[in-house]
């Protein structure tokens, strides 16, 4: 057992609990979202004793050398001081400007950062409420052809964030942002590549900004990109997805529908079915997975027995919260 002392209080951190659920289980509401290192929302700095690196590991190198680490994936073997992050060292403010509805359930929202960031499409911001609430939302929108950045959030029935988006967050509201973060994204390079982009819901976002990012330099290699949704309301976007494949050549469009009739246009399945119906060899190919985790994760596996090299296969998984107030087991 080792002891985390936060805040001058020293709490008790049990063999093989992580840091989070430690200070969690003792009464202490630290911000978190995934519980599983990916979505960054848990930062703490580690002021005194030895953070194991595996909790630094998915953070960038300034935070890293800082003291930075995910209290999610920090299982301490000795004494750990720690702190709540320093606010300008992770976080932005940023202006709302626009938040509409695409969909019945998708919001678009659209922000200005008081400073500029430097990102690249497909990447994801934690966006935070004023009480810490705090949930990852990746961009959809592309450096250098949006001047804002832009989010596409579903509404989930009892969700504390995304009903307070879509119910609450109005123009002109400011709102914090941690990132941008992750490594699913495009980079410029290897222009004649076949790429495949397979999301479901608004795993849409990365996407779009990967596409008409790749497109923007000149990505001259077939481009497919495959978007699922159980009801046709979810295909939002179709309008402009349609008209990027009439302007573009080297980019198509599958609109999939996998729990209505059979709509015109649509392919009766999940979008990951009809992708890898349609492409069974994709050996030399780059792909992109965006979207609840159970899609993303029987796609990775699907994409390397197509024979993707591992390096060639990005992917964002959309975890939910952990509703589960124990530990894990
Ligand atoms: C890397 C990453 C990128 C992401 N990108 C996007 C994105 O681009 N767009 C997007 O829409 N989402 C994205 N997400 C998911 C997003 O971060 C949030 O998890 C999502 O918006 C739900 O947050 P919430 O606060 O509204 O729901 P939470 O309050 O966290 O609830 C989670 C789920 O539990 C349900 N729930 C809540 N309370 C209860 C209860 N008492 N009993 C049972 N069920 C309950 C909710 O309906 C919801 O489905 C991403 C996640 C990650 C990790
Ligand atoms: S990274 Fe720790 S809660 Fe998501």
């Amino acid at each position: 057992m080792a002891a985390i002392a936060f805040r001058g209080v020293e709490y008790e951190c049990r063999e093989s609990e992580t840091v989070l659920d430690a200070l969690l289980r003792q009464g202490v509401a630290l911000p978190h979202s995934c519980r599983v290192g990916q979505c960054l929302t848990c930062v703490l700095r580690g002021l005194d004793g030895l953070v194991p690196p595996e909790a630094q590991a998915p953070l960038r190198e300034t935070l890293r050398r800082q003291g930075y680490f995910l209290a999610c994936c920090c299982r301490p073997q000795s004494p750990l001081t720690v702190s709540l992050p320093d606010e300008g060292a992770i976080y932005a403010r940023a202006r709302v400007l626009e938040n509409e509805p695409l969909a019945p359930l998708v919001w678009r929202l659209r922000l200005q950062p008081a400073e500029p960031i430097d990102y690249s499409a497909g990447q994801f911001i934690n966006v935070r409420r004023a009480d810490g609430l705090s949930r990852s939302y990746s961009l959809a929108s592309v450096p250098g052809q949006d001047a804002a950045l832009e989010v596409h959030v579903k509404r989930h029935t009892g969700g504390a964030m995304s009903t307070w988006i879509s119910d609450d967050l109005k123009p002109g509201a400011e709102v914090d942002f941690q990132g941008p973060n992750g490594a699913c994204f495009y980079v410029p390079g290897r222009p004649e590549q076949p790429l495949l982009l397979v999301g479901n819901g608004t795993g849409l976002a990365p996407l779009y900004g990967i596409a008409r990012a790749a497109l923007a330099v000149g990505h001259s290699g077939p481009i497919h990109l495959y978007h699922g949704s159980r009801h046709a309301e979810g295909l939002y976007l179709r309008d402009e997805l349609v008209a990027m494949a009439t302007a573009h050549a080297n980019f198509h469009y599958t609109p999939c529908l996998s729990g209505s009739p059979d709509i015109s246009g649509c392919r009766p399945q999940r979008a990951e079915a009809a992708a890898f119906a349609d492409h069974a060899d994709l050996g030399g190919w780059r792909l992109f997975l965006c979207g609840c985790p159970p899609m993303v994760t029987g796609a990775q596996r699907q994409a390397y027995l197509a024979g993707v090299d591992l390096a060639d296969i990005h992917a964002d998984s959309f975890t939910l919260r952990e509703l589960r107030t124990e530990p894990r087991p």
